[in-house]
Protein backbone atom coordinates (compact mmCIF):
# COMPACT_ATOMS: atom_id res chain seq x y z
CA UNK A 1 0.00 0.00 0.00
CA UNK A 2 1.35 3.32 -0.58
CA UNK A 3 0.77 6.06 1.86
CA UNK A 4 1.60 9.71 1.42
CA UNK A 5 3.64 9.91 4.64
CA UNK A 6 7.38 8.29 4.43
CA UNK A 7 7.94 5.97 6.39
CA UNK A 8 10.02 6.73 9.19
CA UNK A 9 12.41 4.08 11.23
CA UNK A 10 14.14 4.95 14.47
CA UNK A 11 17.01 2.79 16.16
CA UNK A 12 16.40 3.98 19.92
CA UNK A 13 20.29 2.60 21.46
CA UNK A 14 18.94 3.41 24.89
CA UNK A 15 21.74 3.27 27.21
CA UNK A 16 24.03 0.98 25.05
CA UNK A 17 27.27 1.11 23.10
CA UNK A 18 30.68 3.04 24.00
CA UNK A 19 31.60 5.43 21.84
CA UNK A 20 33.97 3.02 19.75
CA UNK A 21 31.25 0.15 19.44
CA UNK A 22 28.34 2.85 18.17
CA UNK A 23 30.83 3.63 15.51
CA UNK A 24 31.01 -0.25 14.65
CA UNK A 25 27.68 -0.31 14.73
CA UNK A 26 27.00 2.41 12.66
CA UNK A 27 29.26 1.80 10.40
CA UNK A 28 27.72 -1.53 9.72
CA UNK A 29 24.44 -0.15 9.41
CA UNK A 30 25.73 2.46 6.92
CA UNK A 31 26.93 -0.33 4.83
CA UNK A 32 24.39 -2.35 4.76
CA UNK A 33 21.53 0.58 3.88
CA UNK A 34 23.63 2.62 1.97
CA UNK A 35 21.28 2.62 -1.22
CA UNK A 36 17.85 2.76 0.75
CA UNK A 37 16.35 6.08 -0.53
CA UNK A 38 12.16 5.00 0.94
CA UNK A 39 12.42 5.93 3.81
CA UNK A 40 13.59 8.20 6.76
CA UNK A 41 16.31 6.50 8.46
CA UNK A 42 17.38 7.44 11.81
CA UNK A 43 20.08 6.24 14.71
CA UNK A 44 19.88 7.32 18.50
CA UNK A 45 22.91 6.61 20.07
CA UNK A 46 23.72 7.66 23.87
CA UNK A 47 24.72 11.37 23.84
CA UNK A 48 28.75 10.29 24.35
CA UNK A 49 28.59 8.61 21.28
CA UNK A 50 27.06 11.94 19.16
CA UNK A 51 29.82 13.10 18.06
CA UNK A 52 31.66 10.01 16.79
CA UNK A 53 28.42 8.68 14.75
CA UNK A 54 27.50 12.16 13.57
CA UNK A 55 31.38 11.95 11.80
CA UNK A 56 30.92 8.49 10.13
CA UNK A 57 27.50 9.61 8.78
CA UNK A 58 28.53 12.40 7.07
CA UNK A 59 27.28 12.82 3.36
CA UNK A 60 24.62 9.36 4.36
CA UNK A 61 21.63 8.96 4.19
CA UNK A 62 20.96 7.69 7.57
CA UNK A 63 20.39 10.81 10.27
CA UNK A 64 21.00 11.55 13.71
CA UNK A 65 18.78 11.21 16.70
CA UNK A 66 19.35 12.00 20.36
CA UNK A 67 17.44 10.47 23.62
CA UNK A 68 16.52 13.01 25.18
CA UNK A 69 17.41 16.40 26.30
CA UNK A 70 16.91 19.77 28.71
CA UNK A 71 13.66 21.78 28.31
CA UNK A 72 16.11 24.53 29.43
CA UNK A 73 18.94 26.75 27.26
CA UNK A 74 22.24 26.54 28.27
CA UNK A 75 23.06 27.56 31.58
CA UNK A 76 23.53 26.45 35.38
CA UNK A 77 21.85 22.30 35.37
CA UNK A 78 24.25 20.16 36.22
CA UNK A 79 24.50 16.75 34.45
CA UNK A 80 21.78 18.20 31.51
CA UNK A 81 22.10 18.35 27.99
CA UNK A 82 20.53 21.54 25.63
CA UNK A 83 19.24 21.36 22.41
CA UNK A 84 22.17 23.94 20.91
CA UNK A 85 24.80 21.34 22.08
CA UNK A 86 22.66 18.60 19.91
CA UNK A 87 22.64 20.77 17.12
CA UNK A 88 26.28 21.20 16.87
CA UNK A 89 26.70 17.65 16.23
CA UNK A 90 24.07 17.30 13.52
CA UNK A 91 21.54 15.97 15.34
CA UNK A 92 18.39 15.93 13.63
CA UNK A 93 15.43 14.34 15.60
CA UNK A 94 15.31 13.78 19.65
CA UNK A 95 13.31 11.27 21.44
CA UNK A 96 11.41 12.83 24.40
CA UNK A 97 9.23 10.92 26.96
CA UNK A 98 10.34 7.06 26.20
CA UNK A 99 8.36 5.32 28.53
CA UNK A 100 11.27 4.67 30.25
CA UNK A 101 11.85 7.91 31.08
CA UNK A 102 8.39 8.49 32.09
CA UNK A 103 8.69 6.05 34.37
CA UNK A 104 12.78 5.96 36.35
CA UNK A 105 12.53 9.66 36.30
CA UNK A 106 8.93 10.40 36.51
CA UNK A 107 8.71 12.50 33.34
CA UNK A 108 5.22 14.19 33.28
CA UNK A 109 3.22 15.28 30.01
CA UNK A 110 3.70 19.01 31.18
CA UNK A 111 7.79 19.08 31.09
CA UNK A 112 7.64 16.51 27.69
CA UNK A 113 5.57 19.61 25.91
CA UNK A 114 8.31 21.76 27.22
CA UNK A 115 11.09 20.24 25.68
CA UNK A 116 9.20 19.45 22.52
CA UNK A 117 8.69 23.61 22.23
CA UNK A 118 12.85 23.79 23.64
CA UNK A 119 13.21 21.40 20.75
CA UNK A 120 11.50 23.34 17.83
CA UNK A 121 12.78 26.25 19.00
CA UNK A 122 16.06 24.66 18.02
CA UNK A 123 14.86 23.10 14.99
CA UNK A 124 15.33 19.66 16.22
CA UNK A 125 12.18 17.44 15.71
CA UNK A 126 10.85 15.71 18.39
CA UNK A 127 9.75 12.16 18.44
CA UNK A 128 6.94 12.21 21.91
CA UNK A 129 6.65 8.98 22.90
CA UNK A 130 3.08 7.59 24.12
CA UNK A 131 1.91 4.38 25.07
CA UNK A 132 0.20 2.51 27.93
CA UNK A 133 1.06 -0.19 31.04
CA UNK A 134 -0.17 -3.27 31.23
CA UNK A 135 -2.52 -2.76 33.92
CA UNK A 136 -4.00 -0.12 32.08
CA UNK A 137 -4.71 -2.20 29.02
CA UNK A 138 -6.11 -4.52 31.21
CA UNK A 139 -8.58 -2.27 32.87
CA UNK A 140 -9.80 -0.83 29.29
CA UNK A 141 -8.15 2.38 30.00
CA UNK A 142 -6.28 2.87 26.85
CA UNK A 143 -7.41 5.11 25.05
CA UNK A 144 -7.56 7.55 28.03
CA UNK A 145 -4.44 7.33 28.75
CA UNK A 146 -3.28 7.46 25.47
CA UNK A 147 -5.49 10.41 24.67
CA UNK A 148 -4.28 12.34 27.76
CA UNK A 149 -0.48 11.63 27.19
CA UNK A 150 -0.63 13.09 23.38
CA UNK A 151 -2.77 15.89 24.37
CA UNK A 152 -0.73 16.56 27.52
CA UNK A 153 2.84 16.07 25.25
CA UNK A 154 2.27 18.42 22.42
CA UNK A 155 0.24 20.92 23.97
CA UNK A 156 0.89 24.37 23.13
CA UNK A 157 2.37 23.10 19.36
CA UNK A 158 1.26 25.36 16.32
CA UNK A 159 -0.33 23.24 13.65
CA UNK A 160 3.12 23.59 11.59
CA UNK A 161 5.17 22.70 14.45
CA UNK A 162 3.32 19.13 14.74
CA UNK A 163 3.46 18.41 11.44
CA UNK A 164 7.32 18.39 12.46
CA UNK A 165 6.86 16.21 15.10
CA UNK A 166 6.97 12.33 15.55
CA UNK A 167 4.62 10.50 17.32
CA UNK A 168 5.82 7.16 18.48
CA UNK A 169 2.92 5.26 19.93
CA UNK A 170 4.71 2.30 22.40
CA UNK A 171 3.10 0.06 24.81
CA UNK A 172 4.81 0.07 27.70
CA UNK A 173 4.40 -3.88 27.82
CA UNK A 174 5.75 -4.58 24.48
CA UNK A 175 8.89 -2.45 25.29
CA UNK A 176 11.64 -5.58 25.25
CA UNK A 177 9.06 -8.41 26.13
CA UNK A 178 9.04 -10.06 23.17
CA UNK A 179 5.23 -9.55 22.84
CA UNK A 180 4.82 -7.31 19.76
CA UNK A 181 0.73 -5.31 19.78
CA UNK A 182 -1.35 -7.16 17.37
CA UNK A 183 -1.85 -5.50 13.96
CA UNK A 184 -5.67 -4.51 15.22
CA UNK A 185 -4.43 -3.28 18.39
CA UNK A 186 -1.48 -1.12 16.56
CA UNK A 187 -3.39 -0.34 14.26
CA UNK A 188 -6.69 0.28 16.20
CA UNK A 189 -4.38 2.82 18.73
CA UNK A 190 -2.55 4.53 15.72
CA UNK A 191 -6.22 5.78 14.48
CA UNK A 192 -7.73 6.66 17.88
CA UNK A 193 -4.19 9.30 18.13
CA UNK A 194 -5.10 10.64 14.59
CA UNK A 195 -8.22 11.43 15.96
CA UNK A 196 -7.14 13.36 19.04
CA UNK A 197 -4.74 15.32 16.22
CA UNK A 198 -7.95 15.91 13.85
CA UNK A 199 -9.71 17.28 17.33
CA UNK A 200 -6.43 19.00 18.62
CA UNK A 201 -5.94 20.49 15.23
CA UNK A 202 -7.29 19.97 12.42
CA UNK A 203 -7.65 16.36 9.86
CA UNK A 204 -5.10 17.96 7.15
CA UNK A 205 -2.87 18.26 10.16
CA UNK A 206 -3.66 15.07 11.42
CA UNK A 207 -3.20 13.25 8.13
CA UNK A 208 0.14 14.86 7.94
CA UNK A 209 1.40 13.95 11.30
CA UNK A 210 3.82 10.79 11.62
CA UNK A 211 2.75 8.02 13.76
CA UNK A 212 5.39 4.73 14.59
CA UNK A 213 4.89 1.95 16.95
CA UNK A 214 7.16 1.22 19.06
CA UNK A 215 7.75 -2.20 20.95
CA UNK A 216 9.57 -5.59 20.03
CA UNK A 217 9.63 -4.72 16.12
CA UNK A 218 11.68 -6.95 14.77
CA UNK A 219 12.35 -8.50 10.87
CA UNK A 220 9.74 -10.97 11.39
CA UNK A 221 6.57 -8.82 12.23
CA UNK A 222 7.63 -5.05 10.77
CA UNK A 223 6.17 -5.62 7.25
CA UNK A 224 2.91 -6.29 8.77
CA UNK A 225 2.86 -3.48 11.07
CA UNK A 226 4.69 -1.15 8.54
CA UNK A 227 1.66 -2.17 6.12
CA UNK A 228 -1.10 -0.76 8.82
CA UNK A 229 -2.84 2.47 7.48
CA UNK A 230 -2.10 4.42 10.38
CA UNK A 231 1.31 3.08 11.26
CA UNK A 232 3.97 5.41 9.71
CA UNK A 233 7.21 3.62 10.71
CA UNK A 234 8.81 2.27 13.85
CA UNK A 235 11.42 3.06 16.87
CA UNK A 236 13.23 -0.11 17.75
CA UNK A 237 15.08 -0.46 20.57
CA UNK A 238 16.85 -3.98 20.56
CA UNK A 239 16.71 -5.19 16.98
CA UNK A 240 18.39 -1.87 16.48
CA UNK A 241 21.86 -2.72 18.33
CA UNK A 242 22.41 -5.12 15.62
CA UNK A 243 23.16 -3.99 11.70
CA UNK A 244 21.92 -6.69 10.16
CA UNK A 245 18.72 -6.95 12.50
CA UNK A 246 17.70 -3.13 11.66
CA UNK A 247 18.95 -3.23 7.98
CA UNK A 248 15.95 -6.28 7.27
CA UNK A 249 13.44 -4.18 9.56
CA UNK A 250 13.88 -1.55 7.44
CA UNK A 251 14.11 -3.73 4.19
CA UNK A 252 11.44 -5.35 4.85
CA UNK A 253 9.29 -2.46 5.48
CA UNK A 254 9.75 -1.08 1.53
P1 LIG B 1 12.16 -2.73 21.96
O1 LIG B 1 12.19 -1.20 22.48
O2 LIG B 1 12.19 -2.67 20.45
O3 LIG B 1 13.41 -3.35 22.53
O4 LIG B 1 10.91 -3.34 22.48
C1 LIG B 1 11.49 -0.19 21.82
C2 LIG B 1 11.67 1.12 22.53
O5 LIG B 1 11.71 1.13 23.77
O6 LIG B 1 11.78 2.20 21.89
Amino acid sequence: MVKDRKLIIAGNWKMNKTAAEALDLVNGIKRELANVKEVDIVVCPPFTALAGVSEALLNSNIRLGAQNMSENGPGAFTGEIAAPMLKEFSVRYVILGHSERRQFQKEPDDLIARKAAAAHASALKPIVCVGETLAEREANITEKIVGSQVRGSLAGLSRELVEETVIAYEPVWAIGTGKTASAQQAQDVHAFIRGVLSEMFDDATARRVRIQYGGSVKPSNARELMSLPDVDGALVGGAALEARSFADIIRNSI
